[in-house]
């Protein structure tokens, strides 16, 4: 349990920085940072920073924070902050992870994806892995005690052994499916990707330049390390199961709660529910940044690391070369320029 509270700086003070909760049915627990370090007694909001003059006044307004800036390097300069969270768009997370890591952040909080590509990826693990700096991006479902319930079960046996994973909604690549690998990942324990198929959709979307400017739908199915094969349904709300051999785990409603089935007879042809304790309402942006300044009075890995995220942004970026070599590719990726825009 920390026993100081630590010194947060935001960099963009937009909708995941500031506001997002004005768009949740009420009592949804916070989930923008600023928010969520409100609710944290280890968290304090010290800076924010973003290039747009009516954000920074918004921004005053509503959390009274008064050292602001339109440079987000020379905020973390002045301002030495402990914790540093990127909540600006796609293309700016990993240029600016690597300058909060450069200008000395202690900690640090990017969004989701961490890059647009594998080069900016590998600037991103350089700058931050050198530096020992514990980080986690904004794939929230990992920070969500209702998922840490379904691996649990996963990793006590409860299913058998897990033979299938499946996600089930359709969505873009980089916005969306780095939440399903990452989230599929989380369940199985992170045994680590080997290979991957994938496509693009509409199917006949070109890759010739090795670069898209929007970010597609896809579908995928990756193979991962312990022998599990993992799959995307392009239909549906947002739910995951892992299937085993003697039953298995579901995550319902987008979180809502989780479904456990096991075998109702010796051959395991049938499942019945087991009920399973009801998960308290909590924020899992708190759960993110808490898990950071744990990581580092601890010297352990977040639970996002940057290796790990890393890792699983190559996944997600290796859905497109599959696509754009028609064929399933192996990790690492050596096509490190494949760039796809993001939010
Ligand atoms: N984890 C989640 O579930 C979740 C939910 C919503 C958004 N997001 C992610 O959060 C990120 C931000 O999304 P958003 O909806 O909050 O966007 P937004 O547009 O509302 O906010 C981004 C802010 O960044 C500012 N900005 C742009 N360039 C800047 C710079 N150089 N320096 C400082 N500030 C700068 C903009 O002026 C804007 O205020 C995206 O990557 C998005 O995918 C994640």
């Amino acid at each position: 349990m920390p026993d100081r509270v630590y010194r947060v700086a935001i960099v963009g003070l937009g909708r995941m920085g500031s506001t997002i909760d004005d768009e949740l049915p009420p009592g949804t627990p916070p989930m923008a940072v600023a928010a969520a370090c409100r609710l944290s007694p280890f968290l304090a909001v010290v800076a924010g920073a973003d290039i747009d003059p009516a954000k920074r006044a918004a921004f005053q307004a509503r959390w009274g924070v008064d050292a602001l800036y339109e440079d987000y390097l020379e905020m973390i300069r002045q301002e030495e902050p402990d914790l540093v969270a990127i909540c600006t768009r796609g293309p700016l997370h990993a240029e600016m992870t690597v300058g909060a890591a450069e200008a000395g952040a202690k900690m640090i909080f990017c969004e989701k994806a961490m890059a647009c590509s594998m080069e900016e990826a590998d600037a991103a693990l350089a700058a931050v892995s050198s530096r020992g700096i514990p980080f986690n991006t904004g794939v929230l479902r990992r920070f969500n005690r209702v998922y840490h319930q379904a691996r649990d079960l996963i990793a006590d046996g409860a299913i058998g052994e897990p033979r299938t994973a499946v996600h089930y909604a359709g969505t873009n690549l980089l916005h969306g499916h780095i939440h399903s690998l990452d989230t599929l990942s989380f369940l199985l324990g992170d045994p680590g990707i080997v290979s991957v198929w994938g496509e693009l959709l509409p199917r006949e979307l070109s890759l010739d330049q090795n670069r898209l400017d929007s970010d597609p739908n896809a579908v995928y199915r990756v193979e991962f390390a312990n022998g599990v094969e993992a799959t995307t349904v392009p239909a549906g709300t947002w739910e995951f199961e892992v299937l085993g051999s003697r039953g298995s785990v579901r995550v319902l409603n987008n979180g809502e709660r989780v479904l456990l089935r096991q075998a109702g007879d010796a051959r395991g042809r049938t499942l019945r529910e087991v009920p399973v304790p009801p998960v308290s309402p909590h924020s899992a942006t708190q759960f993110c940044l808490e898990d950071l300044v744990d990581a580092y009075e601890t010297g352990r890995p977040s639970l996002g690391n940057v290796q790990l995220t890393h890792h699983l942004t190559e996944a997600c970026l290796a859905v497109a070369e599959s696509h754009r070599q028609g064929s399933r590719v192996t990790l690492p990726l050596a096509n490190r320029s494949l760039y796809i825009h993001h939010v």
